[in-house]
């Protein structure tokens, strides 16, 4: 089976569920952040803090240009829509989910994590937070060829709704 990419807004699933799929499909998990924070040797903060948004989406781009054979469940950042590069490369990808979640919930999930530090909404409130998002979503939509609602739903719910979308 070929891999399968997940995209979406922070919060919106996609680590949880690429874990999911993962164990289900026997393809091996990639997180982009994960590799990012492992090549800059610190934290996606710290990096926003020295180098600034644009370095870090140099590094995004330069690991999805590499990712594009791969038949691995590839769990993205939320932002990697967000240059028109990003999303001609998505769309070569045989197989781009967008996990679609909706604000008040991403919201919700984001003011409840306290583990993951995301520069881009540490310190902002509700109304700024969806500031972010919704001017996004267009992008989420043409980059992605499957969109699954993820709202309400559990996370095994969702795994199966993509799994019957791809046809396994
Ligand atoms: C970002 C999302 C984060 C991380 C960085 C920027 C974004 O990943 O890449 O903080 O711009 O949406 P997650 O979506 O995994 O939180």
């Amino acid at each position: 089976m070929n891999g399968i990419v997940l995209i979406g807004f922070m919060g919106a699933g996609k680590t949880t569920i690429g874990q999911i799929l993962s164990q289900k499909t026997g393809l091996e998990q990639i997180d982009f952040d994960d590799l990012i924070v492992q090549e800059i040797g610190m934290t996606i903060q710290e990096y926003f803090d020295q180098y600034g948004e644009e370095a870090f989406r140099k590094r995004e781009t330069e690991i999805l240009a590499k990712s594009l054979d791969l038949e691995h469940i590839i769990s993205t950042g939320g932002g990697i829509v967000l240059k028109e590069e990003n999303r001609r490369l998505l769309n070569q990808m045989p197989t781009v989910v967008y996990l679609k979640t909706d604000a008040d919930e991403l919201v919700k999930r984001l003011k409840a994590d306290k583990e993951t530090v995301r520069p881009l909404v540490v310190s902002k409130g509700p109304d700024e937070i969806k500031q972010v998002y919704l001017p996004r979503i267009p992008f989420y939509e043409e980059s992605a060829n499957i969109i699954v609602e993820t709202t309400g739903k559990t996370p095994d719910e969702i795994v199966e709704t993509i799994l019957a979308e791809v046809g396994e």
